[in-house]
């Protein structure tokens, strides 16, 4: 059976894939909650993955909109110092950390979505705000294009992409009011474009419909 790997498997969006994913594979599911994995520590994340069996198929399913006790910046004027600092670690610095450590364990054809989003893309930015979470995710969708690339000299067939998974129903949308897809569809979504998708399309950035998002 082929062997799936879900790091944030304790949130909305990374338990539905790992349900989703163990249908048809063996799930090693990862969080913080359950683990102590902390994406921003570098030796947590190398001995959460030490021994790891080959990996066909992993999702980066981690994330904070947020520091615990705030929200996302409407205004250049609740820009904190700490705050960003804090999105970054998660939410760039953690997937960076991930894909370091990751890579030795992937298959020649393996998959890897890291979930970012689509406000992270800089040329679809219309409104301003979310400084923190936008840049992150800026970042992180950067450090996905360059592992993409690095992974795809030794491994073909590989596809190492950033996903946007869609406006979900999970704790990190709660406050907000808008049209929000299941975890449960969102994990189907995610995991038919990651498969779908050919070793040509690896680097890219793609919405949950497979349609790629602008940088
Ligand atoms: N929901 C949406 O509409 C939406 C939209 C666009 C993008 N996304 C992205 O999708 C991903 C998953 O979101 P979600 O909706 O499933 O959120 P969620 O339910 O809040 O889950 C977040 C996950 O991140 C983990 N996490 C947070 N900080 C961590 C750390 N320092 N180290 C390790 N794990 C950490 C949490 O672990 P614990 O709970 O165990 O602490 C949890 O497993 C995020 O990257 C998010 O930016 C979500």
């Amino acid at each position: 059976m082929t062997h799936a790997l879900v790091l944030g498997a304790s949130g909305g969006i990374g338990a539905a894939l790992a349900d989703h994913l163990s249908a048809d594979h063996d799930v090693t599911r990862l969080s913080r909650s359950d683990d102590g994995l902390d994406v921003t520590d570098e030796a947590s994340v190398e001995a959460a993955l030490a021994d790891l069996a080959p990996v066909d198929i992993a999702f980066v399913a981690t994330g904070i909109l947020a520091p615990e006790g705030a929200e996302p910046e409407k205004s250049l004027d609740a820009i904190a110092a700490e705050a960003l600092a804090r999105t970054f670690a998660v939410n760039a610095i953690g997937p960076a950390l991930v894909l370091k450590h990751l890579a030795p364990k992937l298959t020649d054809a393996a998959r890897v979505g890291v979930l970012t989003a689509r406000v992270g893309s800089i040329g679809d930015n219309r409104m301003g705000g979310w400084y923190a979470y936008r840049a992150a995710k800026a970042a992180a969708n950067q450090i996905t294009h360059g592992a993409a690339i690095e992974i795809g000299r030794k491994r073909k067939g590989a596809v190492v992409v950033a996903l946007h998974p869609g406006t979900v129903e999970t704790p990190f949308t709660a406050g907000y009011k808008a049209k929000k897809v299941t975890p449960t569809e969102a994990a189907a979504n995610l995991v038919r474009v990651l498969t779908e998708l050919a070793p040509e399309d690896t680097g890219g950035f793609f919405d949950y419909a497979g349609e790629r998002i602008e940088w």
